[in-house]
């Protein structure tokens, strides 16, 4: 019998090792923000802080067209929210409602930018993203 390189346990720490090394420059997977974070670089990106109440008047306002952000995400968006086409349901947007919520970067960037061409057909500006953040962490139970 050869000796074993490693036993069970170390090779089972070795294959996690390097499954997490793997994984890590996924950035979609990657939780490397908070709510609080997006709200400061949007803010900083517009100029001036984000207001709630302006910030709930875009999200509940249709915009030329059929949707809303509260379409799909619910009015207000704190329980789970149901897709207007597909009937999918969307955890809470609100960060007090969902710890998941606007921690991943590349997620909320990716969002914004399909969401906002649903409903308003173009980009959001910093300054709508900073409303609309300021609106959600207002949210609370
Ligand atoms: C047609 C349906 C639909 C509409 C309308 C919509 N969304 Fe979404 N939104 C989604 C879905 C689906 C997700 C992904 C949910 C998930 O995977 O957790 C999402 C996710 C997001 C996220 C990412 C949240 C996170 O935790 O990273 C943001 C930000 C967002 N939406 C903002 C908006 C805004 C702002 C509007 C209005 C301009 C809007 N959405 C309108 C369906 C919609």
């Amino acid at each position: 019998m050869p000796p074993k390189l490693f036993n069970p346990m170390q090779r089972r720490a070795f294959v996690a090792l390097w499954a997490g090394l793997a994984l890590a420059p996924l950035p979609a997977l990657a939780a490397d923000t908070s709510a609080a974070q997006q709200l400061e670089r949007w803010s900083a990106q517009a100029g001036a802080p984000g207001q709630a109440e302006r910030g709930r008047i875009f999200f509940t306002s249709a915009h030329g067209g059929e949707w809303s952000c509260a379409s799909c995400h619910g009015n207000p968006p704190t329980a789970s929210g149901k897709h207007a086409s597909t009937g999918k349901a969307i955890d809470p947007l609100a960060p007090a409602f969902n710890p998941r919520a606007f921690t991943g970067s590349a997620k909320v960037d990716k969002w914004f930018r399909r969401n906002c061409n649903d409903v308003l057909q173009r980009e959001c500006s910093a300054a709508e993203k900073a409303d609309v953040l300021a609106y959600l962490l207002a949210l609370k139970p």
